[in-house]
Formats: structure tokens, sequence, C-alpha cells
């Protein structure tokens, strides 16, 4: 279990790693946090300092994503010589214990990118990761859910509308796809927690008052 522990706090770690704080101040010197939406992600970064460094943050964070997911092959294959696997009941198939260990990690790395180690427990939405996390443990229902976002934010110019619609959509895509059933438990449980992060979002697209993209935001360097 211990193991485990050690590869969820690294996994959290990943999610964690501030990119659109980072960029913030190294381009304008501010704190994004306080510009715009508040997030710390893609769409925030994309309407305060441009096309450029939206594109690079959507990429880093859904890269995080992606390499959480792979330590799960990290814990199993780069270091047998070091690691007692006695955490898992031997009698467990390796087609349950697998899928739960790639959840437990996509969760760790969700929680991190939203709620940063680095930036006192704030941060971003956790689309990006999300997005990341899907295509590594399928790339068809991450493709599938991205074809999702696309639809609706070519018809509504609106980020947040789209990462909800994706959310919602994603499991059901799970199922469609015939995943596992701990991965169609982490879409429902990650798809609750990403909408509840948009509930301001959520306000304003009430109120009619959601930005749309392109607007952006004057920001004094
Ligand atoms: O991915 C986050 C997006 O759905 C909303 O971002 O900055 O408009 O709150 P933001």
């Amino acid at each position: 279990l211990s193991v485990c522990g050690v590869f969820f706090f690294l996994a959290y770690l990943l999610g964690s790693f501030p990119t659109g704080y980072i960029l913030g101040k190294l381009l304008k010197g501010i704190d994004i946090r306080e510009v715009g939406s508040g997030s710390t992600g893609a769409t925030n970064v994309l309407r305060t300092l441009g096309k450029g460094p939206g594109a690079f943050v959507l990429l880093v964070d859904c890269l995080k994503g992606v390499l959480a997911i792979n330590l799960v092959d990290a814990l199993f294959n780069l270091a047998p010589q070091y690691i007692n696997y006695n955490f898992i009941p031997e009698n467990l198939d390796v087609q349950i214990w697998q899928p739960l260990l790639v959840t437990l990690l996509g969760s760790a790395a969700i929680l991190g990118h939203s709620k940063s180690i680095f930036l006192g427990f704030t941060g971003g939405k956790s689309v990006a990761t999300s997005l990341g996390i899907l295509l590594a443990m399928n790339w068809q229902v991450g493709l599938a859910t991205f074809g999702v976002f696309l639809i609706v934010i070519a018809s509504s110019k609106i980020v947040s509308l789209s990462s909800i619609s994706g959310a919602v959509a994603v499991s059901i895509l799970m199922i469609l796809f015939k995943q596992p059933l701990a991965y169609i438990l982490f879409s429902v449980a990650g798809s609750l927690y990403v909408i509840i992060r948009h509930r301001s979002n959520i306000e304003r697209l009430l109120a009619g008052t959601e930005a749309k993209i392109g607007q952006k935001v004057e920001v004094k360097s």
C-alpha cells in the first residue's frame, strides 16, 4: 500500500505542476489567478496571454494526465526488483487491479491540477489534465470526448459549456466503448468533480454573461 501511496503522491505532484501560473509570471509578471476567471487553466491563459501560451498550457496540462497514467506501467515494469507486490491480493485478477491503479493515479492528477500543492491548493478546472488521462486510458474514448468538446465549441464559442458537455458525455462514451467498471465509475466521479469546478461558469452561463472565445482580457504587465 505504501508503494501505491508514493505513486499516488507522485501523480498528485505531476498534476500540481502550475503551467499556467508559471507562464503568467514569466510572460507578463502577473498572477493568472487574479485575472479573468481566476483559473490557471489553458482557457484563462488563452484569454489573458494569447493563443500560443494557451495552446502550450493545454498541451502540457494534457501531458500531465498522460504521464500520471503511465506511472502505472512504471510501477509494475521499471522497478520490480525493488518493489514488494504484497499489496496486491494474490487472487485479484490483473483485469481488475490494473484499471483500479490507473483510476487511482488519474484521480490524484486531477486533484493536483485543481488543488496544486505549489499554489496553496488553488489551480485550474482539471479539463486538460482529464483529457490526457482519458487519452491514456482509452484513446478512442479520449478522442470521442474531445470531439464532443469541439462540436460544442464550434457552435457556442464558449469553452466552459464545451467542457461541461464533454464531462457529461464521457461516462456514456465509457459505457459505449465497453470500458472496465473502474473507468466508468472514475468518469462519473471525475465528471461530477469537473462540473462542480465550473459552478461559477454555470452561474454566468445562466445569467448569459459567460465570455466567449476571443473576448480578451486587458492585462497590465
Ligand atoms: O477548461 C476550463 C474551461 O472549461 C473554463 O475555463 O477560465 O473560462 O473558467 P474558464
